[in-house]
């Protein structure tokens, strides 16, 4: 509207400023006209009264030939006539003939052809007609015109042309208007539709408004559709290189790309977990790659974070609402805590999420256990966590950041309550291949549940390959390998692969400890020599961990290279965790057998010093965590199956005195984006004993050249990019999500996170 108001403005002024021009124009060409037809008037009256004016003339009779100028002046536009006989008399005139027209004076009306007279009345136009009889020239006519007519007449003629020009104004303003709304609709709402990935390559059965638009445009459709992505993707990875990815650069997005958008988080553990310890409550932060990962974003982003309240004394804390605003030490953002009845936490989180899903992502050689109990209360919690979606929106199309294996269901229901959300999606655990996945029982209504999200995210790209045959091989879905993209009634999901990352730089009281006073304190703390090497394992106490294939490795190689023996010991920080299932209990119990067993072992060998393990099962706080990663030589993460492994990229960050060695194994995420670490096969002891001895024998220049690349690997892609760049594509996604149609979340730009 305003679009054809800028335009209408100025049409109507110059169509004013035409008209104004014109009307002069016009009454001269009127008068002009007038003058002329006065003329051929004069020549017409002069040409039938000639014969008897003379004859009258002739008479000599003043009087009768008075009552005929009288007669003929009877004319309304025949203001006055009279006759001159010869120059020097005076004219024979009716009453109002101009004091000014004489006989000896015509000349002057004659040389300039009709004359045109101002007098009191109007103006006159004065014409003089010479007569003559039988070839014999016999005097002259005068013969006055009254014109005030022809004023009256243009007068007529501008308010003619004013009403003209108005009329034509008015015409034009409207045809522009109905033009200019009819094709601005029409252009966005092609727009819209293109972006969405259908508009004029839409189905003709959904094309039905606009059939005449589809066979001849589709190739044309199809090049500018892949030239905006194209363009999109280039733009964003451009800006994405230079930009520094820090917290203040993802409040930036957050502000700018997504005006400060309504956020929320969903997972099943909570950031902050609050522990009755008898008169006291304590704070937790849990052990969990996804806790890790997803703080910094919401310290960053503020919204909420809605988790299981699973602390002994989580609801002595919060307000009415079940909030509690954290971290405690300077709220950023707040918790909404959700609880569950033991039988609901027995059935959706020990029993179907880790019983069942856990040990079926992970390829770790322990059975998963599926009981239709577990399963609906798996549904019943997804139900219960999408209620609390919905009741802590702000606004009717928040972003959803649903996390992990807890809520495979979750993103279908928050997309039936809440159609226009955009719900990003992140499986933190490895996706099998689709012969694994298979055996669910429920594998349908997990892969549909999943493709509920805008965009769903991997760790890797092989995951996202066994996701997206495993929608294939499951699903009637249109699955786009090109774009990575997945329809589903009328839904589309990007999957996408954003590997996740930590904190960086580290926050300054992780660092804050000199690396020599954690050497000393630790080895202090732990009765080891201040010589003494030592190597550091961080852990849920979980069998994908390879905790006992790490163990076997150490034996590997105190038997491979007994100078070790006494003057390396392993440290082994192993939080407990879902120790309520069988298999976490026999695991804990193995470990703890194998360590015993190695410790004798060598304690025995008649060599006395400090045990080779010392295997710690409790809690540490991250700050911890860090000054072990700095009093070590070492860290050894020997996943047998990891999405990512954080404990590999934190151990780097804590190394800013670009010292100590990392050996990874190669069945985790994080051995794609670290190959400066020492990459081993867990399940191979000779090859990992051998990787620790060339850890430990390691020259300092060569440590501080691997730790360099790996560090700046990390700096550059940390945790900030990884959300940030969720977040991006989220926000493409509701600029063409402004589009109706959800179904244009698909279109987002790929990831290269
Ligand atoms: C893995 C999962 C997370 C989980 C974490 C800790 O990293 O991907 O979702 O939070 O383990 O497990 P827990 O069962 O103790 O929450």
């Amino acid at each position: 509207m305003r679009l054809s108001l800028r335009f209408v403005l100025p049409l109507i002024l110059v169509l004013a400023g035409f008209a104004w021009a014109i009307v002069p124009l016009v009454d001269q060409f009127t008068l002009r006209w007038f003058v002329r037809d006065m003329d051929i008037r004069s020549a017409l009256i002069a040409n039938t009264i000639t014969e008897s004016l003379l004859e009258q003339v002739a008479a000599g009779s003043k009087v009768k030939t008075a009552n005929f100028f009288v007669r003929i002046t009877q004319d309304e536009r025949l203001y006055a006539i009279g006759y001159c006989a010869t120059p020097q008399t005076a004219p024979l005139a009716s009453k109002l003939l101009p004091a000014d027209i004489r006989c000896d004076n015509l000349a002057r009306f004659e040389t300039a052809g009709d004359h045109l007279l101002k007098s009191t009345s109007g103006p006159l136009l004065v014409s003089v007609k010479p007569l003559e009889s039988a070839g014999v020239p016999m005097g002259k006519l005068v013969l006055v015109h009254d014109m005030s007519f022809v004023e009256r007449r243009s007068e007529e003629t501008r308010r003619y042309v004013f009403f003209f020009f108005a009329g034509l104004a008015a015409v034009i303003s409207l045809i522009t208007v109905i033009i200019a709304q009819l094709s601005w609709r029409g252009w966005v709402q092609g727009m819209r539709a293109l972006l969405r990935g259908e508009g004029l390559l839409r189905q003709p059965e959904a094309n039905i408004e606009r059939p005449e638009f589809q066979p001849e445009f589709r190739p044309i459709a199809r090049d500018l559709q892949r030239l905006i992505r194209e363009l999109e993707s280039e733009a964003l990875s451009r800006d994405e290189g230079q930009t520094t990815w820090t917290a203040e650069s993802l409040r930036a997005i957050l502000q700018g790309e997504l005006r400060g958008e309504d956020v929320i988080v969903v997972s099943n553990r909570e950031p902050y977990i609050h522990q009755r310890k008898g008169e006291r409550i304590e704070v937790q932060r849990p052990a969990s790659g996804l806790v890790t990962a997803m703080e910094p974003i919401m310290r960053a982003c503020s919204g909420t974070w809605i988790a299981h309240g699973s602390g002994s004394a989580d609801r002595e804390v919060v307000d009415k609402h079940d909030h509690v605003q954290v971290p405690p030490e300077h709220p950023a953002y707040q918790i909404r805590r959700l609880w569950l009845t033991p039988e609901e936490e027995a059935g959706y989180y020990f029993g179907f999420a880790n019983e069942g899903l856990w040990p079926l992502c992970h390829i770790a050689h322990v059975r998963p256990i599926f009981r239709s109990s577990d399963w609906a209360q798996y549904e019943a919690v997804n139900r219960k966590f999408a209620r609390a979606v919905v009741e802590e929106s702000k606004t009717r199309a928040p972003i959803v950041l649903v996390q992990d294996y807890h809520f495979a269901l979750l993103p279908r229901m928050i997309r039936e309550l809440l159609p226009d959300a955009t719900v990003i999606t992140f499986w933190h655990i490895p996706w099998p291949n689709p012969e694994s996945f298979s055996i669910c029982p429920w594998r349908e209504q997990i892969v549909s549940g999943l493709l509920g999200s805008s965009i769903l995210g991997f760790h890797t790209q092989s995951h996202c390959n066994n996701f997206v045959d495993t929608v294939d091989r499951l699903l009637e879905a249109r699955v786009d390998r090109e774009s990575f993209r997945v329809s589903l009634g009328g839904h589309t999901t990007a999957v996408r692969r954003y590997p996740i990352s930590i904190d960086w730089p580290p926050a300054p009281e992780m660092v804050g400890k000199p690396v020599a006073q954690c050497r000393e304190e630790i080895r202090r703390a732990n009765g080891l020599p201040q010589e003494h090497a030592l190597g550091i394992g961080v852990d849920r106490l979980d069998y994908t961990k390879g905790i006992v294939e790490r163990f076997r490795a150490i034996e590997r190689l105190l038997e491979l290279k007994p100078e070790w023996i006494g003057r390396f010991s392993f440290i082994q920080i192993a939080a407990p965790t879902r120790s309520s299932i069988e298999e976490y209990q026999s695991h804990e119990a193995q470990v703890r057998a194998l360590a015993t067993r190695i410790n004798e072992r060598f304690s025995r060998s008649g060599r006395a010093g400090p045990p080779p393990i010392l295997l710690k099962i409790e809690h540490h706080e991250p700050q911890q965590v860090y000054e072990h990663y700095r009093a070590s030589e070492i860290c050894f993460v020997s996943s047998l199956h990891d999405g990512m492994n954080l404990v590999a990229k934190e151990f780097v960050a804590s190394r800013d005195d670009e010292r100590g060695v990392l050996i990874l194994s190669q069945f985790t995420g994080a051995a794609r984006e670290l190959p400066e670490a020492l990459i081993v096969n867990p399940y191979d002891a000779d090859q990992c004993a051998a990787a620790l001895h060339l850890a430990l024998s390691m020259p300092a220049q060569e440590q501080r050249d691997r730790m360099r690349l790996m560090r700046s690997l990390i700096g550059e892609f940390n945790v900030y990019r990884w959300a940030g760049r969720m977040l991006l594509d989220a926000a493409i996604m509701r600029r063409r999500g402004r589009l109706p149609d959800a179904t244009a979340v698909a279109t987002a730009g790929g990831s290269n996170g």
